[in-house]
């Protein structure tokens, strides 16, 4: 009886009202969970969705009230205590129930305590980086900020300089063009979206983003962003070129938020370290979403999974563990990036593949790559290929593989290699 089991609990913690946040609420209601709900989050906003910040939103196709993650209706609800503009500054737990503190005074109990936390965006650190007209881009706040000023900017003809060319610098780049600005995206490593994409992948976005008149700088390091009275008005970058702009938008990587975990003497290592049912070094006390790092079983290492994929798994995973019911396994990881007309899907996982299919040619869209460790098919990169994205997905979910030859070959439906009953 899923009541039996948490007739105990009256009263629970959720700190960060993000994605993962609001889904352990859900899934904890989902659950049969009746009692008190506290979620915490320090955004002066309701609950909302994130990806269309570097998107729609910022191109000007959606607006904040659009964003809402949950309807109104959800948080008004009888025991559903949602605190926006409010942060968790420190907390005492005792193994099994606890005290939270707020920045506003407030002292919440609970005995049951859920991690949230999210992540913050990595900072540039060279001179001139605190300059005003540099960006970053996590929260609403951050889009608002940003879109108003690509709106003045769209009126003149100056270029914004995107330090970082990966999911946020691209996604970036791409609104810019749509917006008619120039756009001139500045990225370490020597190819685009290193760190989640193959070689050819890399190759072919960086093509289509040139495209639409980007300008891509691989291998390329920004030493110093130069001001004139306070705002940006160029970057140079350490081979020495100079790149003018009026505005500069950073998106070199996220950080995990584990204050609080830290204090609370959980273990981290880039990030809140949780099993599979994702609890903590506590057991009572579950982590989840961007700010946790787990064990999965198809990894050789832990891995930090900053999607709202797993966001929404690991909300539902971590709501059971709280009321002590089994939860079902993770399904395996995936990750979307809309830039421009560019739709990149990603499924499984590839950082360690030895084998990779490339179905059609490596440079232009419609493109997608599978790839196999020893023979077994475990991921596929698809950039404007949503039915081989879907079907490799559907086959890593039963753990079914493609034979690459059949994949090698564009005449063959990746659907139609799935077994009958999952077409
Ligand atoms: N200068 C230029 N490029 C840099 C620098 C630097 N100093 N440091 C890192 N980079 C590059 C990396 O090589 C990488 O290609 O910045 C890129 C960062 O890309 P991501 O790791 O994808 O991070 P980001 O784009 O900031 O996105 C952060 O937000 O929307 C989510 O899912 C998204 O997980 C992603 C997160």
């Amino acid at each position: 009886d899923r009541r039996g089991a948490v007739t105990g609990m009256e009263s629970i913690l959720i700190v960060g009202s993000g994605q993962a946040g609001v889904q352990i609420a859900v899934s904890l209601r989902e659950l049969g969970y009746r009692g008190r709900i506290s979620l915490v989050g320090s955004e002066p906003h309701a609950p909302y969705q994130r990806p269309p910040l570097s998107k729609a939103f910022l191109v000007g196709d959606a607006e904040a009230s659009s964003l809402d993650l949950r309807n109104v209706a959800f948080y008004v609800e009888p025991g559903i205590d949602v605190h926006v503009s409010e942060r968790v500054i420190s907390v005492d737990h005792d193994g099994y129930r606890g005290t939270a503190t707020t920045d506003c005074g407030r002292t919440l109990t609970f005995d049951g305590l859920a991690l949230a936390t999210g992540v913050r965006p990595r900072r540039l650190t060279v001179p001139g980086a605190d300059a005003r007209g540099v960006h970053y881009l996590r929260t609403l706040d951050d889009a608002a900020t940003l879109r108003r000023a690509l709106s003045d900017h769209e009126r003149g003809p100056g270029t914004v300089a995107v330090v970082g060319g990966g999911f946020i610098g691209l996604e970036i780049a791409a609104a810019c063009r749509a917006r008619g600005i120039w756009a001139t995206v500045i990225e370490t490593a020597p190819r685009v979206m290193a760190r989640a994409v193959s070689p050819e992948m890399s190759t072919t976005l960086e093509r289509a983003h040139q495209e639409t008149g980007a300008r891509i700088l691989l291998g390329s390091t920004v030493e110093e962003v130069v001001t004139s009275d306070g705002q940006v008005s160029a970057v140079r970058t350490e081979d020495g070129q100079l790149i003018e702009c009026g505005v500069v938008v950073v998106g070199i990587g996220s950080l995990p938020r584990t204050e609080l975990a830290e204090q609370l003497g959980l273990r981290c290592d880039n990030g809140i370290v949780v099993d599979e049912a994702c609890r903590t070094s506590v057991p009572s006390i579950v982590a989840a979403g961007d700010c946790s790092v787990f064990q999965p079983a198809w990894a050789p290492r832990p891995v930090r999974l900053e999607s709202v994929p797993n966001a929404t798994d690991q909300g539902r995973i971590a709501a059971a563990a709280l009321l002590g019911i089994k939860p079902a396994p993770q399904p395996p990881p995936w990750f979307w990036s809309d830039q421009g007309a560019l739709k990149l899907q990603l499924a499984g996982w590839t950082a360690e593949s030895d084998r990779r299919v490339v179905r059609r040619a490596t440079g232009s869209a419609p493109l997608s790559i599978v790839h196999y460790v020893d023979e077994r098919m475990v991921g596929v990169e698809a950039l404007n290929s949503p039915h081989d994205f879907s079907a490799v997905k559907r086959a890593l979910v039963t753990g079914d593989s493609f034979p690459p030859e059949a994949v090698g070959d564009v005449r063959v439906h990746l659907k139609d290699l799935l077994a009958t009953t999952q077409r």
